[in-house]
């Protein structure tokens, strides 16, 4: 049995129900790219809120991390990975908390105790020194000198700035064949931490004060691919069974070994991995220049990149065997993983043919660029024409940079995008069609789609409908709005033939740019106000839709087809969602 199967069983076996994981693209929560812990789909349960599988709950969550994207290459890091965890939701406390954890690594993955080690908190001015968590280590077997008290840095947890958090007790083990010292030396990197028990006690509010829960929580945390490299006597995560096919499919596609080519392999494995769950969460996040979207491009981009300097021909489809291994070995415990394989095979193939048609003459620009350079910096043209004529994301100029000892002025760069931004955001539509923020055809049919639904569910089922979010890609439009009850049948039918008529009708679509303050007065409607520049871009469809929106759209409803809803469904409380094509 599999580490992560084992883990479930364990805790289920000691009362706790397994809960799926929350998809890798958070829901409801636009302050995050991704969730980054096994906790945070739980927060308003920590918080005191009724969870409905009970007070003890276990899973196995996808989570994406950007902070150590930099470190990716080296043995121990991934963008993607998966978190193991328990709950105790004003339940068991720190007694049984330490228990099972102690139970199930030397008794059910037989982890020599000698091999253990402990951080628990040394306290501050708020909060007590940690003498309850010490105890029940030493009454479990853990000597003296293997627990170390440290201080808010290392043992306290919370994700982001405010929230339930807590001091916490780190478990360690020794991860090396020599001779394992007596004392425990937590800066001694032979110890790796294996696993987290945060004791969520308490609420950190935004003027930094800390209050006490009613409950005390239970919050762990245990990264599989670590200690699935412990269990298998690895010092290189990219070594283990998790690996293994991934990397074996990319030693077959570029011809070369493993170990003569580690960084750019795992470097390929980490980011087709990431970029398969990614592609695959049911947002349908598509490779784009922002959010979710750039992420995706950013790490396709790399691995190709990376692919060409395994001398692999990036014309041909070779990621497809990769993605098909990542594939294989998770559909069986996600659904999307299985459910939209084509799609990620697409966008794959898709991205991949997209930048290969500018990659080689970036690559010859940029080697032309160095052996002209005067001193050692790129600058913000070369750097932003890198970016904006032949797709290379800033990221992945740097990276180049790097290799060659060079750097590039990222700042000056980014002025530079923001000037782009801001002149294809206020200048007339079509004019600067292609800018930083263009989209194709069908995206922009489906924006002007958009507000004639919004326009028709305000006409049709209430006027106070608002428009809480939009996603769109080629293929679809999805859109969320706020509205307290299922749409009827009668609802969705004359919501469709509306937008229909107004379809048929071949409104125009216009637009002004005006002050902010005056768009609003006019009765222009805006998602978000406070997003916007003081300079906006108003479009009208005919008399029947007034937005504040950044485009771009078509100059006629006529050419946008037929409009379908093929599905309503709830999205969050009072929120519901529609997702519908133009066909
Ligand atoms: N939430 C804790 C962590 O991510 C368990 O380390």
């Amino acid at each position: 049995m599999n580490l992560k199967d084992k883990f479930i069983d364990y805790f289920k076996s000691n009362g706790h129900i397994q809960i799926p994981s929350a998809p890798l693209i958070p829901e409801n929560d636009p302050s995050v790219l991704f969730n980054t812990a096994g906790m945070q789909p739980l927060i308003p349960y920590l918080l005191g809120k009724k969870h409905p599988e009970g007070t003890r709950l276990c899973d196995y969550q996808k989570c994406v991390r950007l902070t150590d994207l930099e470190e990716i290459g080296d043995k121990t890091h991934h963008t993607f990975f998966e978190m193991l965890g328990n709950w105790s939701l004003g339940d068991y406390f720190k007694k049984e908390s330490i228990e099972y954890s102690f139970e199930f690594l030397t008794k059910v993955l037989n982890i020599p105790v000698d091999r253990l080690a402990v951080t628990v908190f040394e306290g501050n001015d708020d909060i007590p020194r940690d003498e309850v968590a010490a105890t029940i280590w030493r009454e479990l077997g853990i000597p003296e000198e293997r627990i170390a008290y440290l201080g808010l840095e290392d043992n306290f947890w919370i994700a982001g700035d405010t929230g339930p958090c807590g001091g916490d007790t780190e478990i360690f083990y020794f991860r090396s064949d020599e001779d394992i010292p007596k004392v425990f030396d937590p800066k001694d990197d032979r110890w790796v931490e294996i696993w987290n028990n945060v004791f969520m006690e308490y609420r950190k509010n935004a003027d930094g004060t800390i209050e006490e829960l009613e409950q005390k929580n239970v919050d762990t945390g245990m990264g599989l691919e670590r200690v699935v490299a412990v269990l298998e006597n690895v010092d290189d995560n990219y070594k283990t069974s998790i690996w293994k096919e991934i990397i074996e499919a990319i030693e077959s596609v570029s011809k070369k070994t493993y170990n003569e080519n580690e960084v750019s392999m795992r470097i390929i494995a980490d980011h087709i991995r990431t970029a398969v769950f990614i592609s695959a969460d049911y947002a349908g996040i598509k490779p784009s220049n922002t959010d979710q979207g750039y992420i995706l491009r950013r790490l396709i981009r790399r691995a190709i990149r990376h692919g060409k300097k395994l001398g692999i021909d990036t014309n041909t489809n070779w990621t497809l065997p990769i993605a098909l291994e990542v594939i294989a070995k998770y559909e069986d415990y996600y659904s999307e993983i299985k459910d939209n394989k084509e799609i990620v095979l697409d966008v794959l193939k898709n991205e991949s043919i997209k930048f290969n048609r500018t990659l080689e003459k970036g690559l010859k620009e940029f080697d032309k660029l160095i052996s002209h350079i005067d001193n050692s910096i790129i600058d913000k043209e070369n750097a932003f024409r890198l970016y904006d004529t032949y797709g290379f994301p800033i990221e992945l100029t740097e990276e180049m940079a790097q290799e060659k000892g060079l750097t590039v002025d990222i700042q000056g760069f980014y002025e530079k995008f923001k000037a782009h931004q801001e002149l294809s955001r206020t200048a007339s539509a079509g004019k600067f069609k292609g800018g930083l923020a263009s989209s194709g055809e069908m995206e922009t049919k489906y924006h002007t789609a958009t507000h004639l639904l919004n326009a028709a569910l305000k006409v049709v089922v209430d006027k106070n409908v608002h428009q809480k979010g939009s996603n769109i890609t080629e293929e679809r439009m999805r859109f969320d709005f706020s509205c307290d009850h299922k749409l009827t049948d009668e609802e969705k039918k004359q919501v469709e033939e509306l937008v229909n008529k107004w379809i048929q009708e071949d409104l125009p679509v216009t637009m002004e740019t005006m002050n902010k303050n005056d768009a609003v007065n006019s009765g222009a409607e805006a998602m978000f106000i406070e997003k916007y520049a003081d300079i906006v871009n108003v479009y009208s469809i005919g008399d029947v839709s007034k937005e504040i929106c950044g485009g771009p759209h078509v100059e006629h409803t006529g050419v946008l087809g037929v409009f379908r809803i093929k599905k309503e469904e709830a999205s969050s409380a009072g929120v519901r969602r529609i997702k519908a094509v133009l066909e």
